[in-house]
């Protein structure tokens, strides 16, 4: 009996922990993510809490230095924002949403973090207004600087034809989405290009330039040239080689067929003339020949 009751008691407690550990305070932050020096990166990140939906009004979002809460890297209130990070820091994301996203423009070497964030919660009482701390657990996001930017990557489609349309895709990886990189090609033009832009991993967004275009023959052993842009300025490009296959010189047959052609009509044309020139010569003789038969017979019948 007194086993069955604890065994009860058991179950009771699983089910009240398991149903409260639905509704923890928690924030996802991304773990680590790659910054270009000179561009900008956006760290993603969301929370949650428990009970219903809460108006951003009463939610404060603070981003600041792991262990050191007075470096603050993103404050509502700018004043509060470190000197270093005054104007270069902003939330993407909407609280009320949920959603405590930060963006960090004009990435420096020195941006170390770990970037951590933490939320307040504005309790209103009647008379006055107190902040009642929900703190997280620390969630931070670890951000590794780049002083180069990654070197784009190239494709291209299996056997460049002459005379028939080509692709060659160009890809770069970057943490910067709302400063997309700048794709330059070294041959055809803007509407040439087609871009496809994707998120990767939370944080990681991919975009591909795709070049589609007509190889001549002279292009053959040529090479092609993708140039990126980043945000900030920085560059990077990469080349390949097109190996165009030719088609069958259509020119060596044409010629040729051409002369044949134009060799039989004019042995037509003339066999022609000279068969109504011997014709009228014929008709002529015959004529000729009639007309001394009527003048014999005139003659003869005299
Ligand atoms: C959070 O906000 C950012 C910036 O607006 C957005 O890109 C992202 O998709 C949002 N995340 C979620 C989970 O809604």
């Amino acid at each position: 009996m007194d086993h069955k009751r604890k065994l009860m008691m058991c179950l009771v407690l699983a089910v009240i922990c398991s149903s409260g550990l639905g509704e923890e305070r928690t924030a996802d932050v991304v773990k680590s993510i790659d910054a270009l020096i000179g561009s900008c990166v956006v760290l993603p990140c969301t929370f949650s809490y428990p009970g219903s939906y809460l108006p951003a009004s009463r939610l404060r979002g603070i981003w600041h230095r792991k262990d050191k809460h007075n470096e603050i890297f993103y404050y509502e209130d700018s004043t509060k924002v470190m000197d270093s990070f005054k104007g270069r820091t902003k939330l993407l994301g909407f609280l009320g949403q949920k959603n405590c996203t930060l963006e960090i423009d004009e990435v420096k070497d020195h941006d170390n973090g770990p970037f951590c964030f933490r939320i307040e919660l504005v309790q209103k009482d009647t008379n006055q207004e107190t902040k009642e701390k929900f703190s997280f657990v620390e969630e931070c996001a670890e951000v590794i600087m780049r002083q180069v930017p990654p070197k784009p990557e190239l494709f291209q489609a299996n056997t460049a034809v002459q005379g028939k349309p080509y692709a060659v895709t160009c890809s770069v990886r970057y943490t910067c989405p709302s400063h997309v990189p700048v794709f330059t090609w070294s041959r055809g033009s803007e509407d040439d290009v087609i871009l496809i832009q994707k998120p990767i991993v939370s944080g990681i967004w991919e975009t591909q330039s795709i070049m589609v275009f007509t190889p001549e023959e002279n292009d053959d052993h040529t090479e092609i040239t993708c140039s990126v842009t980043f945000n900030g300025g920085q560059k990077s490009d990469r080349s390949i080689q097109l190996n165009v296959k030719r088609t069958a010189n259509t020119y060596h047959l044409i010629l040729p067929v051409a002369v044949a052609i134009g060799t039989a009509v004019i042995f037509g044309i003339i066999c022609i003339a000279m068969m109504k020139k011997y014709k009228n010569r014929i008709a002529e003789l015959q004529s000729r020949e009639g007309s001394m038969f009527n003048r014999l017979s005139r003659m003869s019948g005299r």
